[in-house]
């Protein structure tokens, strides 16, 4: 018994008869195992609340109270227990009985002790093999449970035989809510064409299938499904199963879709910086020839307008060419101190006109004096006049153009870090949600003669401030335009 029972093995023997105690208490003792004994039903319990046992011999017969009895509720109490009864006379009622109150076995006296120590040990080994499955049931399931992608599993019918904890999370659902009912009925995505090859289910990993959704629960999402089928035990053997190992993609989808624009627009700027490179020359021969001509040719005044008109067309495609170049071209930075209300005072005064057609009133909200700021000031100049322009682009009828100035100080990086905040707040036509994102990439624009570089150039050269700039909006509202760059 020694070599069989390596580890520590408590053990409890319940017998009114002091005797048999002490006989077997020996008898496990010498087996290396920790004995206890006691002679009432009532001690045995105490002693279960107190400490696990592995095995309990408990007579059937004890002073006032049924053996068996005791055993159910020391079960209770610590189910996986072995429960072994001990019988002065055996009938099949008795043995009945006590194999349905869970015990493991039964002995008759007189005991044969070879016999204890054989049943002691088979309860032991079943102990064991108890508590291994156990722990690998508990394994699998955490395994299952704490795996980062949502997984479900199906039988044949498509019904959900298990939901995991990042799929309950995924959807805003529980397990419960989710396990026995079909694939259609809970899992709210489009496209999802499930099938089975093989009659019992095998290792074939079918390609994983690119899936949109949209729920109230998860709002619109991009998800990742792959497939494989299973083979899953039935009480009849096995029959074909499904897992669905379904991963959220909707992130990597945005990022990979900036990207493809990111490089788009990149091509797009080289071939526009080239074209307009081109354009350049044949323009300034045009622009020449037509002030030789407006000079010096004796020309009526029809003949006078058109000329012009063409003065006006080669100033407006030069301002196009030169705003294209200006964003192609790599920015040089030439900072230096520069009183930031007084640049936007100079901002607000050259777009006075501007302003005043447009019947825009102009309020400043600038915070406390603070001194003077580090950056490239002909720059944040263009900056700030495009974003003015483009608030009188969008209050035709008139309205309102706030611009508040305050340092905020960001804390929690290794120093902290004063920052200049600037905002334009303007009471204009606002922009479309969706288009929001869209207002800094190059050539998008909603103007008739607008070309979509503005917004794209700030953010170059606020970005190179390592700042930020962003836009809140809402349509029939207004926007807002938030610059903010670091003091050093
Ligand atoms: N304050 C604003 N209110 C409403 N829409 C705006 C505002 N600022 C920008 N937008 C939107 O963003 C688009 C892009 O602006 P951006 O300044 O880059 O280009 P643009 O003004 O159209 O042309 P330009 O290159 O001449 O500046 C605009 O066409 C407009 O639709
Ligand atoms: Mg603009």
């Amino acid at each position: 018994m020694k070599e069989k029972m390596p580890c520590k093995v408590n053990l409890l023997f319940v017998d009114d008869s002091e005797d048999i105690c002490e006989i077997l208490r020996d008898l496990f003792h010498e087996a290396g195992c920790q004995v206890d004994t006691v002679q009432t039903g009532a001690d045995a319990i105490a002693l279960v609340e107190q400490k696990f046992f592995h095995v309990v011999l408990i007579d059937t017969v004890l002073k006032g109270t049924d053996g068996i009895e005791v055993l159910r509720q020391i079960k209770d109490i610590s189910p996986r227990t072995e429960g072994i009864i001990i019988t002065g006379n055996a009938t099949l009622k008795s043995s009945i009985e006590a194999l349905n109150m869970g015990a493991f076995a039964y002995l008759i006296k007189p005991l044969d002790l070879d016999e204890v120590r054989a049943v002691v040990q088979n309860a032991m080994d079943q102990h064991q093999t108890m508590t291994e499955k156990l722990l690998l049931k508990n394994f699998s399931e955490n395994i299952i449970s704490y795996i980062p992608s949502g997984l479900l599993v199906l039988d044949r019918e498509f019904n959900v035989v298990l939901a995991n904890k990042s799929y309950c999370e995924m959807f805003h659902t529980t397990a419960g809510d989710t396990e026995g009912k079909t694939i259609q009925e809970i899992f709210p995505v489009d496209g999802l064409d499930l099938k089975l090859e093989k009659p019992h289910g095998g290792d074939k990993l079918a390609c994983g299938m690119e899936l949109r959704c949209s729920s109230p629960q998860t709002g619109e999402k991009v998800f990742h499904v792959s497939t494989s089928e299973i083979p899953l035990p039935t009480v009849t053997g096995e029959e074909a199963g499904l897992i669905l190992v379904i991963q959220d993609f909707t992130e990597r989808k945005r990022l990979e879709d900036e990207l493809i624009q990111a490089q788009k627009m990149a091509i797009l700027g080289q071939t526009a910086a080239r074209c307009a490179h081109e354009i350049r020359n044949p323009l300034q021969q045009i622009c020449t020839g037509a002030q030789y001509l407006r000079k010096y040719s004796p020309v009526d005044d029809g003949e006078r307008d058109s000329l012009e008109g063409i003065l006006n067309g080669v100033t407006s495609l030069n301002r196009i060419v030169t705003e294209v170049l200006d964003y192609a071209r790599p920015i040089r930075f030439n900072c230096h101190e520069v009183d930031i209300h007084n640049l936007i005072d100079g901002v607000l005064f050259e777009g006075k006109e501007q302003l005043e057609r447009a019947n825009i009133q102009v309020r400043k909200s600038y915070g406390a004096t603070f001194g003077k700021v580090w950056v490239d000031g002909f720059k944040i100049k263009h900056v700030f006049q495009n974003i003015v322009r483009n608030g009188v682009d969008a209050m035709p009828d008139g309205g309102e153009l706030t611009v508040a100035t305050k340092i905020t100080r960001k804390t929690g990086a290794k120093e902290p870090l004063d920052i200049l905040e600037v905002i334009f707040s303007d009471t204009g036509c606002g922009i479309p949600e969706s288009e929001i994102g869209m207002v800094f990439h190059p050539f998008h624009t909603t103007k008739e003669r607008g070309i979509g570089l503005g917004m794209a150039i700030a953010k170059n050269i606020i970005d190179l401030h390592r700042g930020e700039i962003l836009v809140e909006s809402k349509v029939g509202e207004g926007t807002r335009i938030i610059v903010r760059v670091p003091l050093r």
